[in-house]
């Protein structure tokens, strides 16, 4: 398994992976434009997972110069409990940290129960004190 920065040409491959995956996660914040953008604004931080030239897993990082963000932590069905996402995982939380931002940030659906074990064994803790707001 090779983990490298994500890159434009990656898009049509994790697309599709994110398909699988996270397809209720998925807006138009993710076109391709807005995905290059998201790159652009946060160069090297976005990494993918490979097997056999394959990507077999996903995250993207960024931060907004105070706190750090990440978004579709996603790895194939038939690669996990593998820890491939706690290696995409640390490594982008090390990229962010290395810009000088001490706190990342993720969102997670109430009924993503994976998810929950995930972060949580990463040592993030489920905030009680706040809701999210969008708009
Ligand atoms: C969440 C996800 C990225 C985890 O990827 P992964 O490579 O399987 O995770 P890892 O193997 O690195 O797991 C690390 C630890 O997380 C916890 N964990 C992982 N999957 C879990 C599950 N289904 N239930 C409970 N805990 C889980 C475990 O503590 C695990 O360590 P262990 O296997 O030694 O017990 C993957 O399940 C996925 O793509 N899910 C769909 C998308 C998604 O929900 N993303 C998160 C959005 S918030």
């Amino acid at each position: 398994m090779e983990i490298r920065s994500m890159k434009i040409e990656d898009y049509d491959e994790i697309f599709s992976i994110w398909q699988i995956t996270s397809k209720r996660a998925l807006s138009e914040a993710d076109s391709r434009e807005n995905i290059e953008r998201y790159l652009l604004r946060n160069k090297g931080m976005s990494l993918v997972a490979l097997e056999s030239g394959r990507i077999i897993g996903t995250v993207l990082a960024g931060h907004d110069g105070r706190r750090g963000f990440i978004h579709h932590m996603a790895v194939l069905p038939e690669y996990r409990r593998k820890h491939i996402g706690n290696a995409l995982a640390t490594e982008a939380i090390k990229k962010i940290a290395e810009d000088g931002i001490d706190k990342t940030h993720i969102f997670c659906y109430r009924d993503n129960l994976t998810g929950q074990g995930f972060w949580t064994s990463l040592g993030f803790k489920k905030r009680g004190d706040l809701f999210v707001y969008s708009k």
